[in-house]
């Protein structure tokens, strides 16, 4: 990786290297600002001016756009959740389903989708936009999971919730686990993620500053000290 990027003549992101192995469940936390969203949109290939190299299975993805890379299996629930307010439920999520790969496997991704979101089946027929927040997020999630990722990108899908549904959130982020699906986690929820999470990225002014298992970063005193409030 070793990447940097930017936004006109702003650096967002400094020599950051981080690496998700198959089956893992990743965090990259970091405080508002901290160049998050952009290490993932990096990734996803939306960012205009990126330097370093990124690789999916040992290849780099680099020469490819930002749908190709979708093809290849790395798929982004953006923050904000970004579903098409107009559409149902189950619009938005067939609207996940397209790339050549999902295509064909529609009916089953959606089959597992309500099996994982029994609230989605029950509100297939209703408008994104009338749904509460966990549900939308549910529906995002949702929605990556239609296009049969390799690896799922999640951005602050916590963001906005009450208490409540962020555990719920959290729960399902172990079942995609228990599913054997690959997650790069973004939050800014630290002790809870930590709680779940196999190992962590603190990234801070658009640098990596501290990184490890887990349970190591939840006894560090750094990480206590800067992150946990201890
Ligand atoms: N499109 C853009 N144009 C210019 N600057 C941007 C753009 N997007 C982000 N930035 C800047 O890059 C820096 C990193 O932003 P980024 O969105 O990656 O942070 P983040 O860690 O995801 O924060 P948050 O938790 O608030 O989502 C910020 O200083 C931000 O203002
Ligand atoms: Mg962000």
């Amino acid at each position: 990786m070793n990447l940097n990027a930017y936004y006109g003549d702003l650096q967002a992101v400094r020599n950051a290297n981080i690496f998700v192995k198959k089956g893992e469940i990743v965090a990259l936390l970091g405080a508002n600002a901290a160049g998050k969203s952009t290490i993932v949109k990096s990734i996803s290939g939306i960012i205009d001016r990126v330097e370093g190299e990124i690789f999916l299975n040992n290849q780099s993805i680099d020469k490819y756009t930002a749908h190709q890379r979708v093809e290849l299996g790395i798929v982004q629930v953006p923050e904000g959740r970004q579903l098409f307010p107009f559409l149902t439920v189950k619009e938005n999520l067939e609207m996940g389903a397209y790339t050549k790969r999902a295509r064909g496997h529609l009916k089953e991704n959606l089959d597992r989708v309500f099996e994982l979101f029994p609230r989605l089946k029950e509100r297939e027929n209703q408008l994104a936009s009338t749904m509460s927040g966990g549900e939308q997020q549910m529906c995002a999630i949702g929605r990556g999971l239609m296009a049969m990722p390799q690896i799922i990108i999640l951005d602050e899908p916590t963001l906005g919730l009450a208490p409540l549904l962020i555990k719920k959130i959290f729960e399902i982020v172990e079942e995609l686990r228990d599913l054997g699906i690959t997650v790069l986690l973004i939050e800014q929820n630290v002790r809870q993620t930590l709680k779940i999470v196999d190992r962590a990225y603190m990234l801070s002014n658009g640098k990596i500053v501290a990184e490890g298992k887990a349970e190591e970063l939840i006894n560090s005193e750094k990480v206590k000290a800067s992150y946990l409030g201890v």
